[in-house]
């Protein structure tokens, strides 16, 4: 067999947050029927495939990320003959098909934590997961100072004394990954999957699966939120080197598959780590082949901030021989049309990082509503579902704001995303007419049409995608530049054009002289050819003439 093409190297791929995306009955809650439904609009946009969230039997405390059957469809979004017509429908359109595995924690449904629960203190059955005797005289305080990422203790105390530990709601218990009995169910897992077809997995919590074995106390927390690297206040629940060995085994089955048949799979990883360094060894030859570059999609709105976080990225990762992920937004963040700013500035700067991420060498992710330019929605307190709203002592708003329903058509709520008398499970706001996919579609100046511009120009061009960044010393202050070059890397187009990617993160107006020709800008800017003026938070796009 010949060397297998490692197509997402040059990806873009789609994050379907599948109870948002699009619902195919009257229930309010997107479903695997729906995704089927609007895979022309995916394939319309110009992207490569979908990674869909968790869509797996689940009481839902955190929308799908809580796991009572790891093997089978939860009836909310369908059942196995839907994901196989959806996965058979995808690839009918070139579209490849990731599926989310959520291997830290399980649901406190599932059976196995339902059997531990049941057997008691001591019993083989507790060791699937992590039970400890609590301190204090009566074990009445918890085993250690852990705190949940979701706000309180990470510990929760069961009827008989003892306590579990949970990284996120208590309803999620974490997985004890040192029991080979866990190891063995979750490949089946894998192999389940890999059996329907699927071309990857994206996996959740990469970093947290193996926790110090003596659970120690963490350093005493700081005040307030722990960002979302957490490594280092909590250097005792992750980034263990214990994980590496359980990837290590997921990329041989993997391969295993793709050598069966030639087709390759990928593994994806969410591994919120800071260190770059730390973070490329979940990316070694024998483990995942991608982890999404946090570092991007955390860095202010700042040209020197950008630069930083994609020169680190790309060296780590270069080092060990993959490609750097790049992401702005998932279903866990603030949108970045409202993470950057405002109302217009916000989306301008949304606009003009997407272009500056389409530029980047390797694989990009999009979320999700992010071709649209969607801002993060301030979903109405009594309205809101995710749990991290209730366990920060309603302190934070949580996730919901990302993660309100697409707006497809129509003048009124479900805007098309369920059948009109439905109500969406999170309120669509005022204002989302303008901004659905048939409003866009035919408005030349719209998020939709810039970006399905900018991916059908990085399928043409031989520039975008994989291969080499060379950063221009010539920018302006509070200016990104580079080149993507494309000579030399295509010998059957030897003249193929170079693409010379500049975003401007300034405030004012920033003239540049550049000779070129216009590919595509994230605003109207003014060009004669030789001399740039970039408008304020604007990307450019520019050939050589
Ligand atoms: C990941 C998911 C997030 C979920 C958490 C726990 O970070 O992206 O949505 O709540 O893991 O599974």
């Amino acid at each position: 067999m010949g060397v297998m093409h490692r197509w997402w190297l040059d990806a873009v791929l789609y994050e379907v947050y599948i109870r948002s995306f699009a619902d195919s009955g009257h229930d309010g809650v997107g479903d695997l029927t729906g995704v089927s439904s609007r895979l022309p609009h995916l394939h319309e946009l110009g992207v490569d495939g979908i990674w869909i969230t968790p869509f797996y039997r689940s009481p839902m405390a955190d929308h799908g990320y809580d796991v009572a059957d790891h093997r089978d469809v939860d009836p909310l979004f369908g059942d196995l003959a839907a994901f196989d017509a959806l996965l058979t429908e995808a690839h009918r359109y070139g579209l490849k098909v990731l599926v989310d595995l959520v291997p830290n924690h399980s649901s406190n449904a599932h059976p196995a934590f339902r059997a531990a629960l049941a057997a008691g203190p001591g019993s083989p059955e507790r060791d699937l997961y992590i039970f400890r005797d609590g301190h204090g005289e009566n074990g009445q305080l918890p085993p250690n100072n852990w705190v949940s990422v979701f706000g309180g203790p990470a510990w929760t105390r069961v009827a008989d004394g003892q306590w579990y530990l949970h990284l996120f709601a208590p309803e999620q218990p974490d997985w004890d990954w040192r029991h080979p009995e866990v190891r063995a169910d979750h490949e089946a897992t894998v192999r389940f999957w890999l059996d329907h077809g699927v071309d990857g997995f994206r996996i959740d919590v990469t970093h947290g699966l193996v926790k110090n074995s003596v659970l120690p106390d963490n350093p005493q927390p700081p005040a307030g939120d722990i960002a979302f690297f957490r490594e280092r206040a909590e250097p005792h629940s992750w980034d263990q080197d214990g994980v590496h060995e359980i990837y290590q085994r997921w990329r041989t089955i993997v391969e295993e598959y793709s050598r069966h048949d030639g087709r390759a799979r990928v593994l994806v990883g969410e591994t919120w780590v800071a260190d770059p360094h730390r973070l490329a060894r979940y990316v070694r030859p024998d483990e995942l082949h991608l982890t999404f570059a946090f570092a991007l999609l955390t860095a202010p709105w700042s040209a020197a901030a950008w630069r930083t976080a994609i020169t680190d990225d790309l060296a780590a990762t270069a080092e060990v021989g993959a490609p750097a992920t790049w992401v702005l937004a998932n279903h866990d963040v603030v949108r970045p049309a409202s993470r950057y700013g405002d109302g217009a500035t916000g989306l301008r700067r949304a606009r003009a990082a997407l272009l500056t991420l389409l530029a980047l060498p390797g694989p990009v992710f999009l979320y999700q509503g992010d071709e649209l330019g969607l801002p993060q929605v301030d979903v109405p307190p009594d309205a809101r579902q995710d749990p991290v709203w209730e366990r920060s002592g309603r302190q934070s708003p949580g996730r919901d704001g990302a993660r309100v329903p697409l707006p497809w058509s129509g003048l009124r709520s479900p805007y098309g995303f369920s059948a009109d008398a439905a109500t969406p499970w999170l309120p669509q706001p005022e204002g989302f007419a303008d901004l659905t996919v048939d409003a866009q579609a035919s408005d030349p100046m719209s998020t939709l049409v810039l970006v399905r511009s900018a991916l059908a120009l990085r399928r043409a061009l031989p520039a975008l995608g994989g291969g080499p960044l060379r950063w221009r010393d010539d920018a302006a202050p509070g200016c990104l530049a580079f080149d993507r070059p494309a000579v030399g890397r295509l010998p059957d187009m030897p003249d193929a054009p170079d693409l010379t990617c500049v975003m401007s993160t300034t405030d004012t107006d920033v003239t540049l002289a550049i000779p070129g020709r216009l590919v595509l800008a994230s605003n109207p800017v003014g060009y004669d050819g030789i001399t740039l003026t970039l408008p304020p938070d604007t990307t450019v796009w520019l050939a050589p003439r």
